[in-house]
């Protein structure tokens, strides 16, 4: 077993992280046009530092991987409001020869996307070269997608997660009412979680949000429900997929619309998206009974909303600003992690 360690750099740790970047991109083929990582030297290593910070990477206490981080808005991907996104950008990832294929990278990404996550930002980019397909392979296993080429110039992205407490029905259907917002015409979403978790009740909201006609209620007699617009906007379909074979179907049900031209909802079980390919947001709702009290009525029951987007249509959504989203609560100390 190794001693791996990631944390985040001070600009006294300026002349490590320099000597890994020299090692790392020393040892690229030659690239044309080629890289500008070894221009870099302690003293705008350690500027970068003081400026937004870094990580670096420690095998056995040795310096082993550096990655320089800058928070940048958004770019426009055709979204119409990118400038309300904001991500951790990575700059000069690298990973000693010495020390490759040792999960320092991995590492290294893992804890780049808890201080993100802590910053309250919305997702992690960086660019990497075309020339280099082991390097793309790496990010695209981590779920980091193009977004866009500049010649040889690759950008690589991934949204995170956004994560809220609900601790009423009140807090979970003001979740859905918030997302209706940005919801349009052609949007899926998922929603899973167990038997009673709020799927529904976050559905209500949707369709408050939405202006739709109708009680938004469990779908228990059909499969799915439309409910039409009371202001011109897209409908509302709610589909109870539990009774569905999956998501495949979901083009055959007859509904009196076509979801190109709908609001989506799907409640139904977990594992059920996975293999599933396009644009969409799940949810996942999940329930944990607190071990706050001694007697059952004094226990907490804590809900949790976890929204993950995926997909280009959610790039330049600005979920965390709709939903209301802060950092996390407390910013975590150095991220350890061994092989
Ligand atoms: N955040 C919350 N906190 C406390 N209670 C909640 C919360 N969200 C929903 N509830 C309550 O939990 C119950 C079940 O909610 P709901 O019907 O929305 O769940 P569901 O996931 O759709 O269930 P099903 O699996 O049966 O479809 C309702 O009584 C609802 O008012
Ligand atoms: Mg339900």
């Amino acid at each position: 077993m190794i001693d791996l360690h990631v944390a985040e750099a001070k600009p006294t740790d300026a002349a490590a992280l320099v000597g890994v970047i020299h090692a790392a991109f020393g040892a690229r083929p030659p690239l044309n046009p080629p890289g500008t990582a070894l221009q870099e030297t302690t003293e705008s290593v350690e500027a970068a530092l003081s400026a937004v910070g870094g990580l670096l990477a420690q095998v056995d206490g040795e310096p082993a991987g550096a990655i320089l981080l800058a928070e940048i808005d958004g770019a426009d991907h055709g979204g119409s409001t990118p400038e309300l996104t904001r991500w951790l950008d990575l700059r000069r990832v690298s990973v000693h020869p010495k020390f490759q294929n040792r999960g320092v990278a991995t590492a290294m990404v893992g804890c780049a996307e808890e201080v993100a996550a802590a910053r309250g930002l919305d997702g992690v980019r960086l660019v990497a070269r075309a020339e280099l397909p082991a390097t793309l392979a790496f990010w695209g296993h981590r779920g980091y997608v193009e977004v866009g080429r500049e010649g040889t110039t690759v950008h690589l992205a991934k949204r995170l997660p956004v994560e809220l407490d609900a601790p009423a029905a009140q807090d979970m259907r003001d979740v859905g009412r918030r997302l209706a917002a940005v919801l349009r015409a052609g949007d899926l979403v998922l929603l899973a979680g167990e038997l009673g978790a709020g799927k529904t009740t976050l559905t209500q909201g949707i369709g408050a949000g939405l202006s739709v006609r109708g009680q938004v209620t469990s779908p228990t007699f059909v499969i799915a429900r439309v409910h039409p617009s009371t202001v011109q906007g897209p409908a509302l379909v709610h589909v109870d997929a539990y009774r569905l074979g999956g998501v495949a179907e979901l083009d055959d049900l007859d509904l009196d619309a076509s979801l190109d031209e709908t609001v989506t909802v799907v409640e139904w079980g977990e594992g059920l998206a996975e293999g599933l390919a396009g644009d969409r947001l799940e949810v996942v709702l999940s329930r944990s009974v607190g071990a706050a009290g001694a007697t059952a009525e004094d226990q907490e029951d804590l809900r949790q909303v976890r929204i993950v987007p995926v997909g280009p249509r959610w790039l330049d959504v600005p979920l965390r600003v709709v939903l209301g989203a802060g950092p996390e609560e407390g910013v975590r100390g150095p991220a350890v992690a061994a092989d």
